[in-house]
């Protein structure tokens, strides 16, 4: 399976901090926030990750993360020019994805849990439709929705309703087979312009083969779109890294402990950091793992 992380968009939402710099490239406590969405692909057990951007963007991402060989892993860089669409993902990534199934996730959107790691191991490996998720929010209108019958089978999901038929919102993070990229390609541009995911959620749903998982309270999931979504979120993840000692999101422990990377290449990425928090912590695990 291939990963894709779409961290275009324009961020006007988070203006003026995003005026010159991408979101996914601001700071969720103490990390960029794309390391929230790649920690998943990862956790997924992902090698294989395309990074979308706008034209401005890319330079930095690839400064930042590189060819993905520190991590034991291959990063490869395309640009969106404009924000079409979430589904144009997998038109920009047609040739990336290739003959493979794909998991999509968003650059701002962070899921935290420890139900996660099965999850996501568990959703890499579909072969055959899609899989969504259902998250209940105090918000659903800002998002696509899922709607139930009364016997809880879904039986449509609508994008930004007015209202919203259940509370379950579809968050960033979805798994598709290899017709995705077909179904992409035929969808026309919604009301507000866009080639929208919800479409293709849709269209799998008509060819009955897409599910959707409940997640439940045991997840966090956060949009971190807005100040105010993004505070929330800088605070989560301060309290939990203070509480527990156990660092959210750090892609060098994940790749290390998925295998990706040994001991020595872990050691030298946190000594490359080591005046920080974040580098202190990945030079305690190889210490550990040396015993
Ligand atoms: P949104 O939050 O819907 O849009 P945005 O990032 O452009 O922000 P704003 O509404 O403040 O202007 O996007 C969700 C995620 O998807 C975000 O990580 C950016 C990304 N995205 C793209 O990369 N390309 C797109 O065409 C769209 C619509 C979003």
């Amino acid at each position: 399976m291939k990963g894709i992380i779409l961290a275009g968009g324009s961020g006007t939402r988070l203006y003026p901090m995003t005026k010159v710099v991408s979101k996914q490239l601001i700071p969720i406590y103490d990390k960029p926030m794309i390391y929230y969405p790649l920690s998943m692909l990862l956790l997924a057990g992902i090698k294989d990750i395309l990074i979308i951007t706008t034209p401005s963007d890319k330079d930095l991402f690839e400064t930042l993360l590189g060819d993905g060989s520190d991590l034991g892993v291959s990063f490869t860089y395309k640009i969106q020019d404009k924000p079409r669409g979430l589904a144009d993902a997998f038109i920009i990534g047609a040739d990336f994805i290739g003959s493979d199934s794909v998991c999509l996730i968003l650059g701002d959107n962070i899921f935290y849990g420890q139900s996660m790691t099965n999850i996501l191991y568990q959703a890499s490996q579909l072969e055959n439709g899609a899989l969504v998720f259902g998250y209940p929010v105090k918000n659903p209108k800002d998002f696509g929705v899922v709607e139930f019958d009364k016997d809880k089978n879904v039986i449509s999901i609508e994008e930004k309703p007015k209202q919203p038929k259940s509370k379950y919102a579809v968050p960033g993070l979805y798994f598709y087979d290899n017709k995705v990229v077909d179904i992409a390609k035929n969808i026309k541009p919604s009301k507000r312009g866009e080639i929208e995911i919800t479409a293709i959620n849709n269209e799998y749903l008509r060819r009955g083969e897409l599910k959707v998982n409940l997640l439940g309270r045991g997840v966090a999931w956060f949009d971190t779109g807005t100040p105010v979504g993004l505070l929330n979120a800088a605070q989560y993840v301060e309290t939990v890294q203070t509480r527990q000692g156990l660092y959210m999101s750090c892609i060098e422990e994940i790749a290390w402990r998925k295998g990706f990377i040994d001991t020595k290449k872990l050691m030298e990425l946190g000594k490359s950091m080591k005046k920080t928090d974040y580098g202190k912590y990945i030079i305690e695990i190889a210490k550990e793992a040396c015993g």
